[in-house]
């Protein structure tokens, strides 16, 4: 019985030989059984297959779409540095307010100068005339304009000491109410007007120079009792220093010599910044009558 078996397998193996020959020739439909057997290769190789792409699928990290990357959070600006912030300036030392000067001393009213015995006539107001070594007082007061003058020789030093007293106080007394005075011309020697009153000439003409510049030797700054003060403009009567100058200045003997609108009587134009001392006897009645010095005295200034 074995070796029938055995034979029966033999046989099946041939045949099965023999026809796999022949396949190789002439195609032919599978048998079932080959059929049955190539089926499973195959389904054995898809299971293969299968597997192995599973195997793969499972390796290989799944390919995805890229995500798209999340929109990056903008980056915020940074804080612009802040500007440094600057130092407040220290509160100012305030400047310490000086002391005002003190209260200057009133100046003191003065008397009117004694008269000589050198009487050589009298005013058409009774004031005695004198001639002192070419000097010409009346009622005691050296007077110079047009019609008196100096002695080219005649010389006091510079500003007298009444009137720089004087001037230093009223100066003091501006100067407590801000005000700041100093003199741009005072003392002028006999040559020096002589050069001045030339130049004028020179530029403007005689008649015009003698409206606004004295001859040599009838200047009033050839006696060192006058002051041109801080500007020789027009303009100087409307500043703070030359109305305070206007209204103040007989306090301290002075007196505006030449008035606005007193030419006629002067002989000279407006001019508000020169003040001549002559004392605080004659400065008072000259600001209370508003006249002139030739009007009170009752004197001209004209050139002979
Ligand atoms: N300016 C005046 C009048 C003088 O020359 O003395
Ligand atoms: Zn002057």
């Amino acid at each position: 019985m074995k070796t029938l078996k055995i034979a029966i397998v033999f046989l099946i193996i041939s045949a099965t030989v023999f026809l796999a020959g022949c396949r190789k020739d002439a195609p032919a439909e599978p048998s079932d059984t080959e059929t049955a057997a190539v089926t499973t290769e195959k389904a054995t190789e898809t299971e293969t297959e299968t597997e192995t792409e599973t195997e793969t699928e499972t390796e290989t990290e799944p390919v995805t779409e890229p995500a798209t990357e999340p929109a990056p959070e903008p980056i915020p600006e940074p804080d612009p540095v802040p500007e440094p912030v600057p130092e407040p300036d220290p509160e100012p030392i305030p400047e310490p307010i000086p002391e005002p000067d003190p209260t200057p001393d009133p100046v003191p009213d003065t008397e009117p100068p004694a008269v000589t015995d050198e009487i050589v006539g009298y005013t058409s107001k009774g004031f005695p005339i004198e001639n002192r070594e070419g000097r010409t007082y009346i009622g005691g007061l050296l007077v110079v304009n047009k019609t008196y003058s100096l002695p080219s020789w005649y010389d006091p030093g510079g500003m007298t000491p009444e009137c720089a007293s004087a001037f230093y106080s009223m100066c003091a007394a501006a100067s407590a109410e801000g005000l700041y005075f100093y003199s741009i011309s005072d003392y002028r020697s006999y040559a020096l007007q002589s050069w001045l009153y030339q130049t004028y000439v020179d530029r403007d003409g005689k008649e015009a120079a003698d409206t606004f510049s004295a001859r040599p030797g009838h200047s009033e700054h050839q006696t060192g009792l006058a002051i041109d003060v801080n500007s020789t403009t027009q303009a100087f009567a409307y500043s703070a220093e030359g109305q305070w100058l206007a209204a103040h200045c007989w306090e301290y003997g002075f007196i505006i010599r030449y008035p606005q609108g007193k030419e006629w009587s002067t002989g000279f134009i407006y001019e508000p910044w020169h003040v001549r001392y002559v004392g605080t006897w004659l400065s008072i009645p000259l600001r209370d009558s508003g006249q002139t010095l030739e009007e009170y005295l009752g004197i001209d200034s004209v050139y002979n």
